[in-house]
């Protein structure tokens, strides 16, 4: 059997200096463990606009769909901002979403007990928390037709259209019961089946899939009770399945309940390939961060979670992303901190590649 291959997108700013950190744990568990992936590398963002004139080459994207995992760093940056849309680094991202056909967006929300000072809420209300965010990616309010800004009489009128099929709900919903399956087996569906008939078709077919998983106890939630339940007490909750727009802004609720950007992983997966391993891209939730790029200050954890994500849902290997996520909160703990986990003066931060060495290390304590 071939080894399982990852395809490296390391993208723009800070994007590359992450994705180093995260070939040193990849290179890790060949060396270590056993487990070995065929890594290739390519452009993607500006990165990729500077070489091809595109942010995604269509050869770059043949590979995004044949590699069993897609790990992507950041896109984007000032030196772009001026681009014509259709060339935008963004572009390059919304390409691959799209033509992988993603519909899955994967938001964890954990908050590593070292860190739980660093929430703005009580510490005791986010101490432990681990939920999961299940986003619909490629549906809903921001693709639905008809759209646009049009004439109406002697004014404008701007319109978006909510729209969702029986079957894109369904694969959404189907998706975040598997995952409940393989964690604490409750799922709240979040929408607003009170004023929107989008919503009472939600609820229909996620109550309807849920007959498929009995041990899954299926809860329902208006999306905006839920924005408030998620700051009041989010530990009720295990995986909350949303659609596109409530996703949008929950997660980045959910997110910020567990203090810096540059410690949150995301995955974006897809339909089953033929090997059985979904369609999977896995990525960062922070962006290319120019403010820093090039001074070895960028915290890596983020990546390094979405790795860890790459090995319990691409490659089955839940004990080892089990072991990887174990060796971040230990050097968290030990008091290793980038400068964007600086709660105090005093402490002094480790730069970027320090932050990779520790993780290792606490790796190798681990065997
Ligand atoms: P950003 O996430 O790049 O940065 C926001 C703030 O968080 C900055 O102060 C940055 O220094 C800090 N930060 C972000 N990641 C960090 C990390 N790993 N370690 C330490 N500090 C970190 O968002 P911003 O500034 O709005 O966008 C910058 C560029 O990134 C833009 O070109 C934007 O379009 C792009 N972007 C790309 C995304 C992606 O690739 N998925 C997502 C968001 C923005
Ligand atoms: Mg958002």
């Amino acid at each position: 059997m071939p080894n399982p291959s990852i395809l490296i997108l390391p993208g723009d700013g800070i994007g590359p200096e992450v994705m180093t950190e995260v070939r040193k744990i990849i290179g890790w568990f060949g060396e270590k463990r056993d487990i070995s992936f065929d890594v290739s590398e390519d452009l993607v963002g500006g990165a990729a606009y500077d070489k091809h004139g595109v942010p995604l080459a269509d050869e770059t994207m043949a590979k995004a769909q044949e590699a069993d995992a897609v790990l992507l760093g950041a896109v984007g940056g000032p030196k772009y901002d001026d681009l014509d849309f259709s060339v935008k680094p963004e572009r390059g991202l919304l390409r691959l979403r799209k033509e992988m056909d993603l519909y899955s967006n994967l938001r964890p929300a954990q908050c590593f007990d070292a860190l739980a000072d660093f929430s703005s809420l009580k510490k005791d209300i986010v101490a432990g928390l681990d939920i999961m965010i299940v986003r619909e990616l490629t549906s809903g309010v921001y693709f639905g037709e008809p759209r646009g800004i049009f004439e109406e009489g002697n004014e404008r009128v701007g319109i978006n259209t909510q729209r969702y099929t029986e079957s894109e709900i369904e694969r959404a919903a189907r998706s975040a019961f598997e995952l409940a399956m393989r964690r604490g087996k409750k799922v709240c569906s979040m929408e607003k089946a009170n004023v929107m008939e989008s919503g009472i078709l939600w609820r229909e077919v996620v109550t309807r899939v849920a007959a498929d998983y009995p041990e899954v106890e299926l809860s329902h939630m208006y999306a905006d009770n839920g924005a408030m339940q998620l700051v009041r007490a989010p530990k009720q909750f295990d995986v909350i399945l949303t659609d596109n727009l409530f996703g949008d802004i929950l997660s980045d609720c959910a997110a910020m309940l567990t203090g810096s950007l540059g410690m949150l992983p995301s995955a974006s997966l897809g339909a089953p390939m033929e090997n059985g391993r979904p369609k999977a891209l896995y990525e960062p939730v922070h962006g290319s961060a120019p403010d820093i790029t090039g001074q070895g200050k960028a915290n890596p954890i983020a990546c390094v979670l979405s790795f860890a994500m790459a090995l319990r849902y691409s490659f089955d290997l839940g004990a080892e992303a089990d072991r990887l996520e174990a060796a971040v909160e230990k050097v968290l703990a030990d008091g290793v901190r980038t400068a964007d986990l600086l709660a105090s003066e005093g402490v002094s931060p480790v730069s970027t590649s320090e932050m990779g060495d520790a993780i290792v290390a606490a790796l190798n304590a681990s065997l």
